[in-house]
C-alpha cells in the first residue's frame, strides 16, 4: 500500500466518504465481455485460466480498459480453495461448478499442507497486476467465506437451499467444525498472502448467508468470518476487509459489528431504509443495484441508481451491484451505469 497515492475506493473502505461514490462491479470480469470469452477459449478449462498468471491478469484488466472503474478484482474463483485442498473440482459450461461431494472420510482426507504451493500462481497474478495497474486503482483480492465454500464442498454443486450442508452441520457437528477450522486457517493464509503480494483490500464472499436460523448464522457465518478478520489482522494489522453476507437480512448489523470488517457489502434485497436505520452511520457500505436492472437498463435502472446514491449520501459508499453481473448484460448498459454513478 502506498499512502501517498490517493485510491478513492480503498479510502472509502477505510471510512472516508468521496464526493462521488467510487465503483466496481461484482464479477466484472466475465462472460458478458466478448474479450473475456476469447481469452477463456485460449486458456483451456476455467481452472486453467485461474492458474495462468498472464491470462488471469489480462482478464482482470479487461473491464478497466472499457469502463472507468475504481478497482480491479483479482480473476480467480472461490472454489480454488477446495481444489487446493485436494478435492476434485471442475466447471462445466452451463452447469457451474461440480465437486466430488465430501463425507466425513473425505474431510479427513483433505490436505491443508498442500494449499499454499497450489495457490502460488494466483499470487503471481496479483504481483503482475500490482506492477501494471494505475496507482489510483484499488486492487481487490478475495476468498469465499468458509460456510459458502463448505456448501459447495458438501453438496458437490450449487443448490437453492443449501440443504445438504445445513443438515451436515447439524448431524455431524465435529466433522463440520474440522472442515470449518481448515477453511478458516487456509483462508487466513491465502488472504494474508494476497495482501503481501499487492492486493489493497480483500473481500470475503459469503454468498450463501441465507436460510440460516439465529444459532446457525452465528456458528456458520459470523464466527468463521470473525476468526478470519482477527487472524488476518494478527498478521497484517489494519488489513482492509469488505464482508459480503448475501442474504444476511436481519443479521446484517450483527455481522458487521461482530466480525469487525471495515465495510459491508449489501445485497439488492436489503431495503435502503434498513441500512439507514440499522447500520452504524459511519459504516462504509457497498452496493446494491439489482443486476437485473442493469440487464434491462433505461428507467428501471436509472431511478434505482439515483435512489441508492441518495440513500447513502451521508456515509462512505462504494457503488456496486447487489450481486454479480450476469452474462446477458448489454455492454452499453454498463457504460451508462458508470456514466450515471460518476457524473450524475
Ligand atoms: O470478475 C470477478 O469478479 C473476478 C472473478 C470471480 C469469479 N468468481 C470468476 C468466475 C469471482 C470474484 C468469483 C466469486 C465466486 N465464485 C462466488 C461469489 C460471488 C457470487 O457470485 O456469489 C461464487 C459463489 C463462485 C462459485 C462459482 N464460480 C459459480 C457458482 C460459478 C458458475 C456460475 C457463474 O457465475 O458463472 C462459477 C464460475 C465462474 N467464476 C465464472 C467466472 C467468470 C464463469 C465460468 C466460465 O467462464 O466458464
Amino acid at each position: 500500500m502506498n499512502p501517498v497515492v490517493h485510491k478513492p475506493l480503498l479510502a472509502t473502505v477505510l471510512g472516508q466518504r468521496q464526493d462521488r461514490p467510487p465503483m466496481w462491479i461484482m464479477r466484472q470480469a466475465g462472460r458478458y465481455l466478448p474479450e473475456y470469452r476469447e481469452t477463456r477459449k485460449q486458456a483451456g478449462t476455467f481452472l486453467d485460466l485461474c492458474y495462468n498468471p498472464e491470462l488471469a491478469a489480462e482478464v482482470t484488466l479487461q473491464p478497466l480498459r472499457r469502463f472507468d472503474l475504481d478497482a480491479a478484482i483479482l480473476f480467480s474463483d472461490i472454489l480454488v480453495i477446495p481444489d487446493a485442498l485436494g478435492q476434485s473440482v471442475r466447471f462445466e459450461t452451463g452447469e457451474g461448478p461440480i465437486l466430488e461431494p465430501l463425507d466425513v472420510k473425505g474431510i479427513d482426507r483433505l490436505e491443508p499442507a498442500r494449499a499454499s504451493a497450489h495457490l502460488a500462481p494466483v499470487l503471481e497474478t496479483i504481483r503482475r497486476l500490482r506492477a501494471t495497474l494505475p496507482a489510483d486503482k484499488t486492487l481487490i483480492g478475495f476468498c469465499g467465506a468458509p460456510w459458502t465454500v463448505a456448501t459447495y464442498m458438501l453438496n458437490g454443486r450449487g443448490s437453492p437451499d443449501q440443504w445438504v450442508a445445513r443438515r451436515f452441520a447439524l448431524e455431524q457437528p465435529a466433522a463440520f467444525d474440522r472442515l470449518m477450522d481448515m477453511l478458516v486457517e487456509t483462508s487466513i493464509d491465502y488472504l494474508a498472502a494476497q495482501l503481501e503480494a499487492g492486493a489493497d483490500v480483500v473481500q470475503i464472499f459469503e454468498s450463501w448467508a441465507l436460510n440460516l436460523d439465529d444459532a446457525s448464522f452465528v456458528r456458520q457465518v459470523i464466527d468463521p468470518n470473525r476468526r478470519i478478520v482477527e487472524g488476518l489482522r494478527q498478521r497484517i494489522p489494519n488489513a482492509p476487509i469488505i464482508g459480503f453476507p448475501r442474504g444476511g437480512a436481519g443479521n446484517m448489523a450483527r455481522y458487521a459489528q461482530m466480525t469487525g470488517v471495515n465495510a459491508l457489502g449489501v445485497d439488492y434485497a436489503t431495503p435502503l431504509d434498513f441500512v439507514r436505520s440499522h447500520l452504524p452511520a459511519d459504516l462504509p457500505v457497498q452496493g446494491n443495484l439489482d443486476p437485473l436492472r442493469l440487464v434491462v437498463g433505461g428507467e428501471a435502472m436509472e431511478k434505482q441508481v439515483e435512489a441508492i446514491i441518495a440513500a447513502f449520501a451521508d456515509r462512505p459508499h462504494i457503488f456496486n451491484l447487489g450481486h454479480g453481473i450476469v452474462p446477458e448484460t448489454p455492454i452499453a448498459h454498463v457504460e451508462r451505469l458508470v456514466e450515471l454513478v460518476k457524473h450524475g
